[in-house]
């Protein structure tokens, strides 16, 4: 295109990650031109920085907890240490063959992708590099990066963008925030043999999760010698050649190699000409109604970027939705209560719905059934403890389901249409599970609710 062609498209996306390209390849399926506009690389945090990368991680961890606990049953292995140059290249390797399927199915999609950093110059123009793109619908999907409470990130002091690139496993971690990330890395971080600690100010791990699953997940880290501090805050860090410190607001102090700041992650919006677009930004985030529909006509956020959950597949179903939103076939608006939600440490938390506490705000009486792991076969052969918890309105449907344990992360497919479709535990009783799975703990847990339970007590 010559550069003074009027660059003009059905869509112009701002932001290649999740959300964004899930909204290209959605359009042009629908039959719309689009204009896709990325700073990095097409496929953004999810694929570089984020999912993709650390599940790689702790897929590797994994191998290296099976090597050293395989004696225990008997099958000799040992443990003879970590090569994080290799680790890091097989993780390397996932991202490069996912990389290329991706930019593929942007290329046949007739997609135009547009490298450089894009800025609103008005509601329907975004300008790279001197060059305007303008759209009969804009689309913002530009994400997140993590937060650091002014703490300056530098050398032994780190968000997870570094983390995950470490070259070598550290003796000492501390990880300041015990939530998703936090406790990702200090799975992997344990199991490759480092000495963790983590700092969480609420007073659980995993604080936004239904108790059942903190204190779970709490129980098995204490197994597992990861240490942590809950209730506290960080106050400082220091570091120099030979290590760091972290000081807490107790006046503990913690001496370490590495520090990991994980303490959420922030809009990524400032200096992009959102506001002077007129569109409402709060506190770096770009608000929508049930539509994802910004203040301004013709202007669509999604992702992280709109206040609630910050996951890819919240990315991938927002920028589905928007596509089809633009395209008249007036899609089902997402709910973020129903998106599921999986922390892949070992042992795996996945949840979706509402937690017992919230349930009974919304709902007032509530019905609940905790079925331990400890019943279920594959959770003994696997050496696994945990839980599944549901949670249901009185004599209702299932509203939520809390679920820790080896591999329960893949487990959550069945409760998101349990609680999708406002299933009753009777009914999702009546479907056979198969035995013996870690899949058997939900039709367990549904028996119980139904009254009638197998291996356990209701
Ligand atoms: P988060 O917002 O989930 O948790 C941050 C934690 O840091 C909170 O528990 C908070 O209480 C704690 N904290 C804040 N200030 C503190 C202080 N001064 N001292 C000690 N603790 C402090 O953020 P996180 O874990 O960094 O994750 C960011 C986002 O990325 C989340 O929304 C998460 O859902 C998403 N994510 C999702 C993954 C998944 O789905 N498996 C994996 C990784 C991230």
């Amino acid at each position: 295109m010559p550069d003074d062609a009027p660059h003009s498209f059905d869509i112009v996306i701002l932001g290649a990650g999740s959300g964004g390209y899930a909204c290209a390849l959605r359009a042009v399926q629908l039959g719309k031109s689009v204009a896709m506009i990325e700073k990095a690389k097409v496929g953004g945090t999810c694929l570089h920085e984020g999912c993709i990368p650390t599940k790689a991680l702790l897929h590797a961890a994994d191998v290296a907890h099976v090597a050293r606990e395989g004696d225990s049953i008997g099958v000799h292995t040992s443990f003879d240490g970590v090569d994080m140059v290799k680790v890091n290249a097989y993780k390397q390797g996932v991202i490069d063959r996912l990389y290329k399927g991706l930019q593929g199915l942007v290329k046949s999609g007739g997609i135009t992708v547009v490298e450089g950093e894009g800025k609103l110059v008005d509601a329907k123009t975004v300008e790279v590099d001197g060059q305007r793109y303008t759209g009969t619908n804009v689309v913002l999907a530009t994400g997140s990066e993590p937060r650091t409470l002014g703490i300056e990130i530098g050398g032994r002091v780190m968000t997870s963008d570094q983390a995950l690139k470490l070259e070598e496993v550290p003796k000492r971690a501390v990880i300041i925030g015990g939530s998703v990330i936090g406790v990702e890395f200090a799975s992997v971080w344990n199991s490759f043999g480092a000495e963790v600690t983590i700092i969480e100010a609420l007073p659980t791990l995993v604080p936004l999760e239904d108790p059942v699953l903190s204190k779970g997940l709490e129980r098995a880290f204490r197994k597992r010698k990861i240490a942590f501090k809950t209730g506290v805050k960080f106050t400082g860090v220091e570091q120099n050649d030979n290590g760091a410190v972290v000081t807490l607001e107790n006046g503990d102090t913690i001496e370490t190699d590495v520090v990991l700041v994980a303490v959420g992650r922030g809009p990524r919006s400032a200096g992009m000409g959102f506001e002077e677009a007129g569109i409402t930004v709060e506190r770096g985030w770009v608000p929508t109604d049930e539509r994802l529909r910004t203040n301004v006509d013709g202007v669509y956020a999604v992702g992280d970027l709109v206040p609630g959950l910050q996951l890819a597949h919240r990315g991938f179903a927002h920028g589905i939705f928007v596509a089809e939103e633009i395209a008249g076939l007036n899609p089902r608006p997402i709910v973020d209560i129903n998106i599921p939600r999986v922390t892949y440490c070992e042992p795996e938390l996945a949840s979706v719905g509402l937690t017992e506490a919230q349930a009974k705000e919304k709902h007032g009486e509530v019905q609940t059934v905790e079925y331990n792991l400890g019943g279920n076969g594959k959770s003994q052969i696997l050496q696994t403890a945990g839980v599944v918890k549901v949670v249901r309105e009185k004599d209702g449907p299932i509203v939520g389901v809390h679920m820790l344990g080896s591999r329960m992360g893949e487990q959550i497919g069945e409760a998101t249409l349990w609680v999708g479709w406002e299933a009753y535990p009777d009914d999702v009783a009546e479907f056979i599970h198969a035995h013996p799975t870690q899949n058997e703990s939900l039709g367990e847990a549904a028996l119980a609710l139904a009254g009638k339970p197998l291996h356990s007590h209701a």
